[in-house]
């Protein structure tokens, strides 16, 4: 009876997902550059995916996406960005910001003077000093030529530990990027923090805002100097001039409100003074600043919540450091700008994996590439692990080529296949070239399983719902060439296992 239910629920199911699936596509997936989802899909995929279909895992996944505050702690908000900021941000987020999640909550320059002032009472302990070369505080056109050099070595080198970070996948820069949708932009950061700050928040993410989204790099000492010489120094980091500053009249925009500024000079005068630290206090209260933002001493309604993290081990610990579900989705927990992982253990040689998580290279061509977190060989290994055991099908697959690998008939079969059926309209494979609307699958031997190859080209959308890969309706024998021509794509590299 339970049994039967159980089977008509899987129907009904797979029902929504060939009645939304057509309009998924079309609404939402637009190739390699974003992957939204429509939420009420998400929804519906969490309702109607058995649970049963899923293991048990060891230890409750965290999703970093349910975070009980979404804003940073602000007791240390002063050593991280200056009061001109601050009250800019206050005044209208969206304006300073342009992908702000904060409201704008309507206070005026006075209260928001108050509000500073209280923040800044809140402050629990000082900004580490770093010692940077002297040069490296000069402007540039203060360098001398030999200086400018040097500088120039160490942001050269940031430059590049930026790119394979990856940073903009999650960062917009003026709007452009950002597309796993968490991170705040960064193009005119360089208004906000100071290199002291940007160091230690890079070093260690976790120590200023525990329940962060971002991931936390394994930077050494070096490439952490140049990723912050790069970001305080690039001019994408900086807003961009106003055009009318070159003398040139534009046509007259309607006039914006003036919008107050707290200076340095003026906070320095006001900072001690205590009415104004209480006053600020009850505007803080009012406004509900708590209700995003842990704020000691403030509400007894809303209690500040430490989460325990000490102690964690393993891929736990991993996973919470690298911040994998900000990208990824195990189960039903985390995002979907990348691979879902939730059975990666039955797709993905643990081989292939253990290199890819050390040094990640590309998969898809379309802008949708993992960072490297400079994982070490035992982070790799403690995620290999966890993923093989957890991480697969409730029931095993099978591998049409158990016994040995596949004949050359078979490949050649298989090879004649792929191309009548035009799977190279989506993929490359070889040295013919192809679509890169699906991933290359030069190598995809050496990183997928057989018997997952099986599963998928069975039906694209069962392992991932919003596949755009079309159902084939391929015969077994047809299946079992094409598996074989696919386990073939191997990198036949001397030297390698
Ligand atoms: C509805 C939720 C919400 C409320 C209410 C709210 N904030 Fe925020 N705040 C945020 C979020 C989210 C951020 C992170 C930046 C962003 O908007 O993406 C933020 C960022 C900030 C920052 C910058 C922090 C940093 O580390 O860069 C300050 C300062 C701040 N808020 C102050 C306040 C104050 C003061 C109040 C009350 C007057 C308040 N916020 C009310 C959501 C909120
Ligand atoms: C997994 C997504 C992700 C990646 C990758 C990422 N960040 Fe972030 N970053 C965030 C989020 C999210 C925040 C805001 C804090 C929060 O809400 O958790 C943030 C905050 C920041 C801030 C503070 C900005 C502010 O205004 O408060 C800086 C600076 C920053 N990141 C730089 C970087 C750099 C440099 C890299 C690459 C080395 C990087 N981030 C990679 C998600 C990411
Ligand atoms: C900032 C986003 C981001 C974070 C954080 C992230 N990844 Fe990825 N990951 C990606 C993207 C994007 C891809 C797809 C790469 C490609 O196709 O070239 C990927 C690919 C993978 C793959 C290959 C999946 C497949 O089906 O091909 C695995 C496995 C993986 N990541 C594991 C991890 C683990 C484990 C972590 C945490 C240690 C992690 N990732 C953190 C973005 C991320
Ligand atoms: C309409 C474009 C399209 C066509 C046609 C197509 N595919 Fe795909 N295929 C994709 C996309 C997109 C993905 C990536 C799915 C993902 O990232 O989860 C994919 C994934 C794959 C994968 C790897 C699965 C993974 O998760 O890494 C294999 C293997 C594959 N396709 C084989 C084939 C074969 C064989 C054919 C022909 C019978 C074919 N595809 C036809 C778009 C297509």
């Amino acid at each position: 009876m339970r049994l039967r239910s159980l089977v008509s629920l899987q129907k009904v199911w797979f029902f929504i997902v060939l009645a939304v699936l057509p309009w998924a596509i079309f609404t939402n997936v637009s190739f390699g550059q974003e992957r939204k989802i429509d939420s009420m899909f998400l929804d519906l995929d969490k309702k109607y995916r058995m649970p049963g279909e899923w293991t048990m895992l060891p230890f409750e996944l965290e999703d970093p996406y349910k975070r009980v505050k979404n804003g940073p702690p602000l007791a240390n908000i002063i050593n991280k960005a200056n009061v001109e900021w601050i009250s800019r941000w206050i005044a209208n987020p969206k304006k300073v910001v342009p992908n702000a999640k904060m409201p704008n909550l309507g206070l005026d320059f006075e209260e928001i003077k108050a509000v500073i002032v209280f923040l800044s009472s809140l402050k629990e302990k000082e900004l580490p000093q770093i010692t940077w070369d002297a040069f490296l505080l000069k402007k540039e056109d203060e360098l001398s030529d030999d200086e400018y050099d040097k500088m120039e070595k160490v942001f050269n080198n940031g430059k590049g530990v930026w790119g394979r970070a990856r940073c903009t996948i999650c960062h917009p820069i003026k709007g452009a990027g950002g597309n796993v949708g968490v991170g705040p932009d960064l193009g005119e950061i360089t208004t906000k923090i100071n290199r002291n700050w940007l160091y230690d928040w890079l070093g260690n993410t976790k120590s200023h805002f525990p329940d962060t989204m971002m991931a936390q790099f394994r930077f050494n000492d070096t490439d952490l100097r140049g990723i912050v010489e790069f970001v305080m120094r690039d001019t994408q980091f900086v807003p961009e001039e106003k055009e009318e500053e070159a003398g040139e009249v534009k046509e007259a925009k309607p006039a914006e409100p003036v919008v107050q500024i707290l200076t340095e000079k003026e906070f320095s005068s006001i900072r001690k003074d205590i009415a104004l630290i209480e006053k600020g206090k009850d505007i803080v209260e009012r406004a509900r600043c708590f209700v995003c933002h842990d704020i000691k001493g403030i509400s007894e309604l809303m209690p500040v919540v430490e989460k325990k993290r000490d102690g964690l081990a393993g891929f736990e610990k991993i996973l919470y450091e690298i911040r994998c579900l900000s990208c990824h989705r195990i189960q039903n927990k985390g995002g979907t700008y990348a691979p879902n992982l939730t059975i990666a253990g039955t797709k993905i040689h643990m081989n292939w994996e253990k290199g890819f998580l050390m040094s990640p290279d590309i998969i898809r061509p379309l802008s949708q590439q993992m960072p490297k977190f400079n994982l070490t060989e035992d982070d790799a290994k403690a995620a290999i692990e966890y993923i093989e055991k957890n991480l697969h099908t409730k029931e095993t697959l099978t591998n049409p080529f158990e016994g040995g690998a596949p004949s050359a008939a078979v490949v050649a079969a298989g090879e004649k296949l792929f191309y009548e059926k035009g799977c190279n309209t989506c993929h490359a494979e070889g040295t013919k070239g192809g679509g890169v609307v699906g991933p290359n699958l030069q190598t995809v031997g050496d990183r997928l399983q057989p018997a997952y190859i099986l599963y998928h080209l069975k039906n694209p959308q069962q392992a991932n719902p919003q596949a755009v890969e079309p159902t084939f309706g391929l015969s077994d024998e047809e299946l079992k060439s094409l598996v074989g021509f696919l386990a073939d794509h191997v990198q036949k590299k001397e030297g390698k296992e």
